[in-house]
Formats: C-alpha cells, structure tokens, sequence
C-alpha cells in the first residue's frame, strides 16, 4: 500500500476548517444551487462582499471577490502593467509574481530583502530607491513574505507608500492573520492610499485553499480593477456561504492561532540549536531554516522515506534553506522529532 506522506511543503493549514464550516456545507438549501448569487436588487456584488464591508467599514465598491489571491493578483497585474512597464517585486518572494509579470510582458525588477541576525526585513531606503531608479507602474509587497516570513512594519509601511505615489502598490496579505488578527487598519490605509491594493484569502489561516476564494481591498483610484474583474453574475454562492461561516469561527480560530504560534516558536528554538542551522523569525505559518548545503539531499530523502515532505529551496542567495509549514501539533512535533534524529544518527555515522 502506498504510504500516506505528511505534505508541510505548500504551505497549507492542516487543522483545517472550524466546526462551523462543515454545519454550513450541511445546512445549504441546494435548491439555490440552480440560481446565479449576484444580489442585483440591493446593488451588492454578492453576500461575502457585504459582510467584509461591514467587518471592515471599507465601502462595497471597493471589495473585490476572486478566485482566491492568486487570482485577483493576476487580474491586478493584467489590469494595471502594460508590456514593457515595470513592475518592483521583492528579491525572495512567491514564485507566481514572476508567472504574471511575464503574462503580460512587464519587466521584472527587485528590491532588495536584508538578511539580520535572527530574521529577514526589507530594507525600506532600499526599495525607494528602487522606486526611483526603475519607475514602476506596480510594486508588488507580500506582507509576511513568503519564503522569509518577515512583515514590513505600519510605520515603514506608510513611509514607502507615500514615496510610490505614481505606482499601483499591491500588499499581499495572504499569510497576515496568522499572528496579525487586527484589521483595524485596513479601511485607513485603503483611505489614504487611493494607489493601493490589498489582497487576502480564505486558504491560510481559515484553511479553505480548496473553495478558492480570496479578496481585495482597492483605494479609490483603483476602480477600473472593479470594471475589468466584474463579474455580472456573481461569485460561488457555496465558496461565499462556507467563507461567511468561517468569519463567524471566532474562538476556533484564535485557538489555532495561538497554536500555531507556540509551534513556530518550538521550531524557532529547536532548530536554531542543531548545529549549522539557522532559522529565521517567521510571522506566518510556515519557518525558514538555512541548514548545512552539503546535508540537503540526505535530509530530503531521510525526511521522505519517514511520510514527511518539506520544501527544499534552490534560488540564487536561499539555496540552503528549508521552509516549513507548520502543522498540527502533533505533525510538528514527529517532524522536528525526526530532525534531530537525522542529525543524531549523521553525529554517529549511522547515515552514509
Ligand atoms: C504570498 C502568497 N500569496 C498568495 C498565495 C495564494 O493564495 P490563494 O490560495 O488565495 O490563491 C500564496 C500561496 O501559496 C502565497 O504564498
């Protein structure tokens, strides 16, 4: 029988959904199935909608409902980068950023990421610089940033936005409610920024990757993003129910986050003592480790043949590092477990 394997690579929340999400799938009234959910006749886009608008005070008009973050961050690049533009992205960051930029044949260019003695930070002077050097038409902020896992600060933040007034600065928050719970912010900044989008999801931390259902918040300039993404007929009713469900999940939530965050700490301490590791400060749910080059193919292969599998970078500057995402409790403690007994049985030359 094949052997079930223990997926902490992609960055997914294995404790999965609240109990009040499955109630809601259960409840559904099917026959409404049959009928398209945009709500015409009270000129909303669609129930999700309303509820964050409510939640965060910001204006309707400008929430935006896509196909998860992945997708709302390829409509904003389509909608808003010509060929030949510039789009400033971070020197470590998610993968895809490139995938869109070339979509539509913008041009790539980075600002730096600093590496400090117990995490990653952008270097704020460095990407104003940046900004001016290369005259972007985007900047794109993941805030944490996938892989490092360092946030930009309030405070940095508004400093280089209000140095990229001319550019369409997207944050991508997708990682953000895993130690930020606040949202007190978001309305101010969609405010006093009418150049910004932010974008989150319901994949992370409320573990719904699979409805595939995220949202952005557009500042007022922005609304030709509402034109170009409309989508006259609605969104998925059941995504939107099961997401709504998910924002009622209070106390389950917290619970998990208050979990997650003890285990990022254990994998933070306990990974920093292994000799030649080194892991980084993370506000997200996944820890980025640089462990010694010459273990990385032993430790891949130790880990895989034990049911766990993590991701193993290999980009220019992370290319002896590991990042993993935090599981349950009991997932984070076999695998932190297993760790150290590679690098126990490497001390004895038990391992060739
Ligand atoms: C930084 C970042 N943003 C967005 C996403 C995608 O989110 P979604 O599932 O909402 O498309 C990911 C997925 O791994 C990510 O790492």
């Amino acid at each position: 029988m094949k052997k079930k394997m223990i997926y902490l690579d992609r960055n997914e929340n294995h404790y999965g959904p609240a109990p009040e999400v499955f109630k809601a799938l259960h409840k559904r009234n099917f026959n409404k199935l049959t009928t398209y959910s945009r709500d015409y006749t009270r000129g909303v886009k669609s129930k999700l909608s309303e509820r964050l608008s409510h939640m965060l005070g910001i204006d309707e008009q400008q929430i935006l409902l896509g196909y998860g973050a992945e997708d709302l961050l390829k409509q904003a690049v389509h909608c808003f980068l010509q060929s030949g533009e510039t789009i400033l992205v971070p020197q470590y960051s998610w993968w895809y950023y490139k995938v869109i930029a070339d979509e539509v044949g913008g041009v790539r260019e980075i600002y730096p990421i600093q590496e400090n003695e117990h995490q990653f930070s952008y270097d704020i002077d460095a990407m104003v610089d940046a900004y001016k050097m290369h005259n972007p038409a985007m900047v794109l902020i993941s805030t944490p940033n996938n892989p490092t896992g360092h946030s930009i600060p309030w405070d940095h933040l508004i400093k280089v936005l209000r140095a990229m007034p001319e550019a369409v600065v997207v944050l991508d928050e997708a990682y953000t409610l895993f130690t930020n719970p606040d949202t007190s912010y978001l309305k101010s900044l969609v405010d006093e920024f009418p150049n910004v989008i932010v974008t989150r999801t319901f994949s992370k931390f409320y573990a719904l990757a699979g409805i595939r259902i995220g949202y952005a918040l557009l500042g007022k300039q922005l609304s030709e993003l509402n034109t170009f993404s409309a989508r006259y007929l609605g969104y998925n009713r059941l995504s939107e129910r099961l997401a709504i469900a998910a924002l009622d999940a209070h106390d389950y939530y917290e619970d998990m986050r208050q979990k997650m965050r003890a285990d990022l700490e254990m994998f933070f301490d306990e990974l920093n003592q292994l000799p030649g590791f080194k892991a980084y400060r993370s506000e997200a749910n996944f820890i980025l480790c640089r462990i010694p080059h010459n273990l990385k193919q032993s430790l891949d292969t130790y880990l895989k043949s034990n049911g766990f599998v993590i991701k193993f970078l290999n980009e220019d500057g992370l290319n002896s590092h590991i990042r993993i995402t935090i599981g349950t409790q009991e997932e984070n403690r076999m695998l932190m477990d297993l760790i150290k007994k590679f690098i126990e049985e490497i001390r004895n030359g038990e391992l060739g």
